[in-house]
């Protein structure tokens, strides 16, 4: 006879393996003109404004925007924490505009992994570091020897094995933040959302954290989006996109190849993001340097378009 325990793992693998396949070729994340407006006594903010975003299955992605560009509103989305007032959000074969509340729980507990931008709210104090992992996995119900063997894993990959017996509040940040994401990935989630995870570090423990998003980036394969305002962090990771009046604006990409001189070398390629609409943004620098404003000319050349100051007063002259 299996014991209660064994029943209750084979019910959550049977839930899980329910769970919608996602082809490996289709986007993880996919959001179409996501909007999301509040209004407060009467007072209405566009925190989100017709946002579209892509991110393939093990995709190391970091979204960078100033202070109140929107980055908490998207990721409390993603999490089906919040609802967007208007769009279309598809998460891991969730739609996340009609999912029923009993499915958001489920989804919150296995298919998405979270870490808060408060971080008070990603680990218990008066637990260990092995003890806080181990919590979300015994909600689940996993196994004992299960629990054990995903912590080993986790603390070495994470590279905080020495302190994993000592209690959450007696850590650094760095390590507590590392810890913070052993949290998250406990029941394997497909994504991993990241709200600021490095803001009050300083930069040995910054590229600490990044080591160990990478590391088990590399390892899960579970697809990670990082939100922050430090424009540093693009240097960590190799697709950097800008959220900007909570729109994404421009995108880079980074790959390391050979130069001209057959060194191994570093290149960053930046890209300003089309919409579905053909809605582009121009970079604040470039507007800035030619004194754009209200209206620009566009020309369509054979394989570029050009877009031009409107200084012309000739327009109409020759009519
Ligand atoms: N619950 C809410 N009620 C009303 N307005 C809100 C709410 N949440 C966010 N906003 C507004 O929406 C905009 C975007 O906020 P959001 O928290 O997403 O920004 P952020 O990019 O995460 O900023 P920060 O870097 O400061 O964390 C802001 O103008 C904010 O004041
Ligand atoms: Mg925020």
């Amino acid at each position: 006879m299996p014991s209660i325990e064994e029943l209750i793992t084979a019910r959550e693998r049977a839930a899980r393996a329910a769970e919608p396949a996602i082809p490996a070729d289709l986007p993880v994340i996919a959001c179409e003109r996501l909007v999301r407006i509040f209004s407060v006594a009467g007072v209405e903010t566009q925190a989100l404004q017709g946002l579209d975003l892509v991110l393939r299955r093990g995709e190391l992605t970091a979204l960078i925007g100033a202070s109140g560009s929107g980055k908490t509103t998207l990721l409390n989305i993603l999490a089906a924490l919040d609802l967007p007032t208007g769009g279309r959000a598809v998460v891991a074969g969730h739609d996340l505009l009609t999912m029923r509340a009993r499915d958001r729980l489920a989804y919150r507990r296995s298919t998405v992994g979270f870490l808060w931008q408060q971080t008070s709210r990603n680990l218990l104090g008066h637990l260990t570091v092995a003890e806080n992992i181990e919590l979300p996995m015994r909600l689940a119900r996993s196994r004992r020897t299960d629990r054990k063997a995903r912590t080993s894993e986790l603390v070495d990959l994470l590279g905080i094995a020495d302190c994993r017996d000592q209690l959450a509040a007696g850590l650094s940040g760095g390590q507590q933040q590392r810890a913070a994401i052993g949290v998250a990935l406990a029941n394997r989630p497909a994504i991993l959302l990241v709200d600021e995870p490095t803001g009050e570090l300083d930069a040995e423990s910054a590229d600490d954290v990044f080591g160990a998003l990478r590391a088990v980036n590399d390892h899960d394969r579970v697809t990670v989006l990082v939100v922050t305002h430090d424009e540093t962090v693009s240097e960590q990771v190799s697709r950097t996109l800008a959220i900007r009046d909570g729109r994404i604006s421009t995108e880079v990409l980074r790959r390391t190849g050979t130069d001209e001189q057959g060194q191994a070398a570093h290149f960053a390629q930046e890209y300003s993001v089309l919409d579905a609409a053909g809605r582009l943004q121009l970079p604040a620098d470039f507007i800035e340097a030619l004194a754009l404003k209200d209206r620009v000319r566009l020309t369509l050349e054979p394989d570029h378009v050009r877009v031009l100051p409107d200084r012309d007063d000739s327009v109409g002259r020759d009519a």
